[in-house]
Order: structure tokens, then sequence, then C-alpha cells
């Protein structure tokens, strides 16, 4: 395929933006620079376009945003007519309101909400709330909470965050119920809260989330679930609902308004109503068109029984994947992993540029037929039979190259593109 203009593009962004992008994920070390597209311009259901024209099927669905399809007509006249009517207003709209009952409705352990402008946002308020709650200020933590200090402080792109927030953040690791007792009992009383995903990319092991719950309380410690990809896909309440263990707080993001920027913090009443005195406030905190969007959206999960449809794809997904690893003799190379609702293929080595290099290849031959692989697999409304075999076909073909390839271990020698690069490096 063919894409001068995006080229072009990204020549003149590096000039203006650092990096180029402003979603390092979305940035051009992130896919395969010379076969990848680097700009999309529109989007239509599960399929979108490329600056230079060329279409292709999304799995990665604006980084999970985008749960219905793109350009849904119900969510795209709402927006439109609120838009119309008053983005953002003076004082507070109607549709908070709403939208919070619709919430409180739907998420069984949210008592109140509160809104945000994005995933960072939300976790950032939970970690504040649970602090001022408690009283206590360490935060024990799993996975990836977003952009702000006292999360990212612990990571090796922690430049400008001060000394003294990185010392207040510790990890955990998941499936692991030891090195989380440790890290809270090397504080006692000190732990405001533990964040995590309920599940991320793996599956929570028998009892384990049932126990976190069980620890944080005899710690006194607010569980804190990270719902910002799961919510409003796998269930309504997210992993939370789908597993029934509930957490004090969780904060829910991406797929809540089909694209428009939203998110929320919900929980406890008790908890929540620390908001009353700490300082979670903004111009956009109850944006009008977004909540309208929410609205639309929920809307549409009902018509649609969208999140049936999205398990019931991702389980054809997932065991035709399945079925395509075995056939090719590929599964110490390639591994399918998480939820059929949220499915990841990965592809583990013990050097991590070899990992690099063989995802790399996947995406590089699924790109070239049309398929946006990034890793991941988000299915929406808008996936359906069509679109299945799509994906399939394009699977059986790059399944078989990338068997050969490792037949004949020449996968760099494969690579029209360049392989891409970690977001955040070793130290
Ligand atoms: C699990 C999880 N939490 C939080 C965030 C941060 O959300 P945002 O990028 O909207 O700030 C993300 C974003 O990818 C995420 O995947």
């Amino acid at each position: 395929m063919s894409m001068p203009r995006s080229e072009s593009l990204l020549a003149r962004a590096y000039k203006v933006i650092p990096s180029a992008t402003q979603t390092f994920s979305k940035g051009p070390n992130q896919w395969i620079r010379g076969v990848s597209p680097a700009y999309l311009e529109r989007g239509d259901g599960a399929w979108v376009w490329d600056v230079d024209g060329n279409k292709y099927l999304d799995y990665l669905m604006a980084l999970g945003p985008i749960v219905l399809g793109y350009g849904n007509d119900a969510v795209s006249k709402a927006v439109a007519d609120q838009f119309r009517r008053g983005p953002v207003m003076s004082q507070m709209h109607p549709l908070e309101v709403e939208v919070a009952e619709e919430i409180v409705r739907r998420v069984p352990f949210a008592d109140m909400v509160r809104f945000g402008k994005n995933g960072s946002d939300v976790t950032t308020a939970a970690i504040r709330a649970a602090r001022a709650f408690t009283g206590r200020e360490h935060i024990v933590y799993c996975g990836y909470h977003g952009w702000h200090d006292w999360y990212i402080g612990t990571t090796t792109r922690s430049g400008g965050v001060p000394g003294a927030v990185k010392e207040l953040t510790h990890s955990f690791t998941y499936n692991d119920l030891e090195s989380l007792r440790r890290e809270l009992t090397a504080r006692p009383n000190q732990v405001a809260a533990v964040i995590m995903e309920a599940v991320g990319v793996e599956i929570p092991e028998p009892g384990f989330l049932e126990a976190v719950r069980q620890i944080t309380q005899e710690h006194g410690t607010l569980l804190v679930f990270d719902e910002i990809i799961n919510g409003f896909r796998i269930r309504y309440g997210g992993a939370a609902e789908y597993y029934g263990v509930y957490p004090d707080l969780a904060c829910f993001g991406k797929s809540m308004a089909n694209g428009a920027p939203l998110s929320a913090v919900v929980g406890r009443r008790d908890v929540m109503e620390i908001f009353d005195d700490i300082f979670f406030s903004g111009t956009f905190g109850g944006d009008a068109t977004a909540l309208a969007a929410c609205k639309a959206t929920i809307e549409e999960f009902d018509r649609l029984s969208v999140i049936d449809h999205i398990w019931d794809y991702g389980r054809q997904l997932s065991d035709a994947i399945s079925e395509m690893i075995a056939s090719n003799k590929l599964e110490n190379s390639i591994r399918l992993i998480g939820l059929d609702a949220r499915s990841i293929l990965t592809f583990p080595h013990d050097d991590e540029y070899q990992s690099r290099l063989r995802r790399s290849y996947f995406m590089q031959e699924c790109h070239k037929r049309g398929l946006l692989f990034f890793g991941v697999h988000l299915p929406t409304a808008s996936h359906g039979e069509q679109e299945l075999n799509f994906t399939l076909d394009v699977y059986k073909d790059v399944f078989k190259l990338f068997r050969e390839a490792h037949e004949k271990m020449d996968f760099e020698a494969r690579m029209d593109g360049k392989v891409t690069e970690p977001i955040f490096r070793k130290p």
C-alpha cells in the first residue's frame, strides 16, 4: 500500500510536535514505519481509512473508546444536537444527573459518581480521595494507570516527577498475593489504596480477587479497581461485576461514550462523599456533549445487547485463533491471553527484542493485508460476520508466513519496515 500523505504529515509533525504524537501508543515508533499508516482520517463501523485512502479493519478501536463502532448514528446525532444547544454551560447541566443515575443503576457497586475527561483524571482523583479518606499517603499498584506523577514516577519515564512523590508508590505482582501482603505489611497503617485492573492481560487465579479484597480490608486500605478498559465492555461494572468482587472505588473511561472524552470515578457513598472536601474540579468536568454521547451510548448498549455481542464475537475469534496456533504448532511462539472480550496475542521470547521483532513481523503482514493488528482484540457492536471472516482469512495467511519465518528463523530479513520500539525503556 502506498502512503505518501502519511509520510509527508509525519515529516511535518516531527518539526512541530515532540515525538510527533500526543499518545505514545499511536506514535510512529509503535507501528511499522514504512508499512503501517501513520494517520487515520475516518472510520465507519469497524473499518478505518488512512489519509492515503487505504482501508483497514480495526481492532484497537482508538485504544478502547470505540465500543459501538465508528460513526454510530445515534451517538453522532446526540453529540451534534448537544453541541448546537450548548457544548458546555455556565452552570450545571441536567445530563450530569441523568447520566450519573444511569451509571448508579447499572454498576452494582456505584452509589455516587464524579465525571472526568480521561482515565488519568479519574485514577488520580481516586488516589486523592483514598488518601484524604484514610489519612494515609502510600499507594500500592499493579498495571498501568495513566500519566500523572503518583503513577508514572514508578516507571522509566519518571523524568520531572519529584523524588518525594516517587517514594510513595509501590508495585506488587498480579496473581501474587505474597507480593501484595509484603507491600502492605512493610507499611502498616500507611497504605491508602491498592489500585489495579481486576483483570488485564492475565486472568485472575481462583480466589485471587477475593483474597485481594479481604487483605485490603484487613489493612484498612481502600481497593480501587481500574475499569478504564473493562468497564462498559465486559460488563457495565467491568471486571468487578464479572467476577463479583466489589471495590471501594472504581474508575471508568474509554468505552463510556463511544469516543467522546468522558471518564468517571464511582464507588461507596461514604468514600465518594470525601469529594465534598477535596479538590477535583475542572471547566470541562460536566461537559454536556460527552455526557450526551454517554447517554446515547448506553441506549445503544441496551438496544443492540452490545456486551453479549462483544463476548460472542470474541469467543468465536479466540476459538479460531487458538485453532490456528495449534495447527501451525506455534504454541511456544504465539499465545492468546486475556478474556474473549479483550484478548491479546503475545509473542513470548526470553529476549525482549526477539519478542518485539516477532510481533512487528506479525503486525507488518496484517497491515499489508488491511488488518490493523496491534496485539489486542477489542471487538465492538460493529464487528460482525463479515469482519470475522476477513480477520480469519488474513490470520490464516499471516500464521502460515509466521510459521515459515519461525522455521527459518529469518524474521529480521522479512521486515520491510522498522521494528517497533519500547515506550518504557530499561534504565
Ligand atoms: C487500565 C488503564 N488505566 C488508565 C489509563 C489512562 O487513561 P487515559 O489515557 O485516558 O488517561 C489507561 C490508558 O490506556 C488504561 O489502559
